[in-house]
């Protein structure tokens, strides 16, 4: 299956000349003397566009397919916005309630990352500009339940682990949208419209949003960094090959077939303590270096990590508590994909951040593929000292559906 990049966009333009100009003068010479490049071209005469600042493509008309195989946002390369909500079914709402549910759901996704309004769009003015948006839908046991199904059998709350301090506001739930995009405004549109479409359904029983770069800031492709400055991702299967495939999607479970199993973890990063690590303390800690992400064994981001390289006295180089040491596993089943968000919301009094990361991953088979990842990490892991789970969810991710049918049709018809 290819990676979902196959994102189209029609070509329309609200550059200028100068905006051009000073694009390529920010790059070559420096940002002052970008502002001055800037001033003088306020001064002069604003020159007719150009037909080569006319044909620069607005990011806002990316649109990423909905229909396929498998639900677009999770071989998506990463959008900056996240928007994460669970829903909680409404007593009474039974089987042919969800097949309702899912199919107005569906149709309004499918709408919105085409870049058309949702059927009963308040603010069709909103929906304009898709920028990449995706809408994945996540079933939770209940649901499963509700609709009379079974399995798979690691859709269930994760084990307890001693390093959690879990929230049930940030935690479980019956049915995950997942949305996505580029622009936050499409983001919280598109979250609103489908909220409302599940009035008679279900309730909202958690909100999470997360960030990433801005679109545009860095270039494509980049890893993305957390908020204790560290890349963050650099070890994970590739979409669009056949071992992205193997690790994330679902060949086994019925319905779920084609879906995959989703872990949303909330984790707290505790900023203020992090801050009086110095730097090695910081580099050990993940055992790769801060600076560009390159294990402490090489020197670029994507050197093979040696695990028996010592130092002079004898020590392991990458020590044995980092967290790339522990959680990385010897056996190639134990491997998981990441898509990650960062959150940073409003501190508490007294406290200066309350940020973390909204850990995402998706893998076939969550009991054999996350859990011993888990335990490893809960047992030993550095990074423990400044990190704390105060969310944890599970969802099984239906496969996609093709035109005219519905996300859930394998569970529901
Ligand atoms: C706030 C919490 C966390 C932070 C700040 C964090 C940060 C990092 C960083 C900086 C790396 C190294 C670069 C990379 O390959 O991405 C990494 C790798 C990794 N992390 Fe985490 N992580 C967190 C939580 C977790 C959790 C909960 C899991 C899974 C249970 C996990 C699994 C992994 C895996 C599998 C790798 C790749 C290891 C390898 O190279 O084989 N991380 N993480």
């Amino acid at each position: 299956m290819a990676p979902r990049d196959r994102s189209s966009r029609s070509d329309r333009s609200g550059s200028t000349r100068r905006q051009f100009l000073l694009g390529g003068a920010v790059a070559g010479v420096g940002a002052v003397t970008a502002i001055g490049i800037d001033t003088a071209l306020r001064a002069a005469p604003e020159p007719a566009r150009s037909t080569a600042a006319a044909s620069v493509p607005l990011n806002g008309d990316v649109t990423v397919p909905f229909h396929g195989e498998h639900q677009a946002g999770i071989d998506t390369a990463a959008q900056a916005h996240g928007t994460f909500l669970a829903l909680d079914l409404l007593p009474g709402v039974d089987r042919d309630g969800l097949r309702r549910m899912m199919r107005i759901l569906t149709d309004d996704a499918a709408r919105m990352t085409q870049g058309q309004p949702a059927l009963a769009d308040s603010e069709p003015e909103l929906a304009v500009a898709p920028a990449r948006l995706t809408v994945t839908f996540g079933f939770g046991a209940g649901l499963v339940a509700r609709a009379g199904g079974t399995g798979p059998a690691w859709l269930a709350p994760l084990p307890a682990f001693g390093i959690d301090q879990l929230q049930p506001g940030y935690s479980d739930g019956d049915l995950l949208i997942q949305i996505a995009a580029d622009d936050p405004l499409t983001v919280a549109h598109a979250s609103r419209m489908l909220l409302k479409d599940t009035r008679s359904f279900a309730t909202l029983r958690w909100t999470q949003q997360g960030f990433r770069r801005a679109h545009g800031s860095v270039k494509p492709g980049t890893t993305m960094r957390n908020l204790f400055g560290q890349v963050d991702g650099t070890t994970n299967p590739e979409p669009g090959t056949a071992d992205f495939d193997a690790v994330v999607w679902n060949t086994a479970d019925g319905w779920a077939a084609g879906g995959t199993g989703v872990v949303i973890r909330r984790i707290a990063m505790d900023l203020d303590t992090w801050d009086r690590l110095d730097r090695p303390g910081r580099d050990q800690s993940v055992g790769r270096y801060q600076s560009n992400g390159a294990p402490l064994t090489g020197t670029d981001e994507f050197d093979e990590p040696d695990f028996d390289a010592k130092t002079p006295i004898g020590f392991p180089v990458i020590p044995e508590f980092s967290h790339l040491r522990r959680s990385r596993s010897d056996n190639p089943h134990e491997r998981i994909f990441r898509r990650a968000f960062n959150y940073d919301d409003t501190p508490a009094a007294g406290q200066i951040a309350n940020a973390g990361l909204i850990f995402v991953s998706f893998q076939a088979d969550i009991d054999r593929q996350f859990i011993p990842i888990q335990r490893r990490l809960d047992e030993l892991d550095l990074l423990n000292e400044w990190t704390t789970p105060i969310g944890s969810a599970v969802f099984a991710a239906p496969p996609g559906c093709a035109e005219g049918g519905f996300i859930g049709e394998t569970l529901l018809t």
